[in-house]
């Protein structure tokens, strides 16, 4: 069976640390993996707007040897309603993996189903798994390991960014924690299979409506905008309710010493975090940002290692 990427629990325990050990190694020598030598061909193709995703993938494919041949799915026979199996059956004819950024994550799943090559997912409405990977090698980076680290994540708790940091961060042994209202609490079966994971890791992930709990003591503080990309006709409704939730000088004074501050970015100052947090000295967002470069050059290199080892 051809391996995806659609999920952070795609992954084992054991392959993500495979997965985060091979970015270190990428990091280091930035040129000495080519598995794209030839030069092979990536699809990247976006539904939504990028410049992170976007940038990493395509100097990545081009530092792997390939050639990312980046596709804006409006100006393809996609926007114009082909059917997402055709798309596959014709990319994984020419290309070596497909990347793809959209909405609804059936549509990727209906995208892997179809493709004989990997399908990575580069956002969806429900996950955002590459990301996540970035952000774990950043924290490892930071502190050493991260079984056993505290991390709470404050805003939207039911966006792609809570539940890839539930998953990914069960699957590393961390105990998360959602901070969020009520009304926009994490998805009952996302949390639930964090919860099945954790126990199998030792970690733990718990949705805490008081922010001030979330945020006490914990290891590495994170969040995300209160508006993902789709929502926008109802920003006015999503402010109110996430103030008490802002990334704050005061959460980073009751957070555990040294706390690490991630946000994926983009990043809106005043809003979900504070200007003097992402720019002061606890912010890792820069090489956060980065990481996404080497992460995803791992991912396509593991990825592309168990396709040879398949065949
Ligand atoms: N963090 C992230 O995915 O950024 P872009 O939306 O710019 O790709
Ligand atoms: N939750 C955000 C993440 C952006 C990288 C969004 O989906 O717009």
């Amino acid at each position: 069976m051809v391996r995806h990427f659609l999920a952070d629990d795609d992954l084992s325990p054991a392959e993500l640390t495979d997965v985060l050990d091979l970015a270190d190694e990428v990091k280091a020598d930035r040129f000495a993996h080519r598995p794209l030598e030839g030069p092979r061909s990536v699809a990247v193709i976006f539904d939504k707007h990028s410049t992170r995703t976007r940038v990493s993938f395509s100097v990545g494919i081009a530092e792997l040897g390939g050639y990312p041949l980046v596709i804006d799915a409006q100006t393809s026979q996609m926007g114009r309603g082909e059917p997402i199996e055709d798309t596959a059956r014709v990319l994984d004819r020419q290309c070596a993996a497909i990347v793809w950024r959209t909405y609804d994550q059936a549509r990727l799943e209906q995208m892997a189903a179809a493709s004989t090559v990997p399908v990575v997912n580069a956002l969806t409405d429900l996950y955002h798994p590459c990301q996540l990977l970035a952000d774990l090698q950043t924290v490892r980076e930071r502190k050493g390991a991260l079984a056993g680290l505290t991390l709470t994540y404050a805003g939207d708790g039911a966006n792609n960014m809570a539940h890839s940091y539930l998953l990914a961060g069960a699957n590393a042994g961390m105990h998360v924690r959602i901070a969020a209202p009520q009304a926009y609490a994490p998805d009952a079966g996302v949390l639930s299979k964090a919860a099945a994971l954790a126990e199998r890791t030792g970690g733990s992930v718990a949705h805490v409506v008081d922010p001030a709990d979330a945020f006490a003591g914990a290891d590495v503080l994170a969040t995300d905008t209160w508006v993902s990309m789709g929502q926008e006709g109802e920003s006015a409704d999503r402010e109110a309710p996430f103030v008490p939730y802002a990334l704050t000088a005061k959460a980073v004074e009751i957070a555990a010493p040294e706390p690490v501050v991630l946000h994926c970015l983009p990043a809106y100052r005043g809003k979900e975090i504070a200007a003097d947090v992402i720019d002061g000295p606890a912010s890792a967002v820069w090489d956060e940002a980065e990481n996404r470069l080497h992460a995803q050059k791992a991912l396509l290199t593991w990825l592309l290692r168990q396709e040879v080892e398949r065949r």
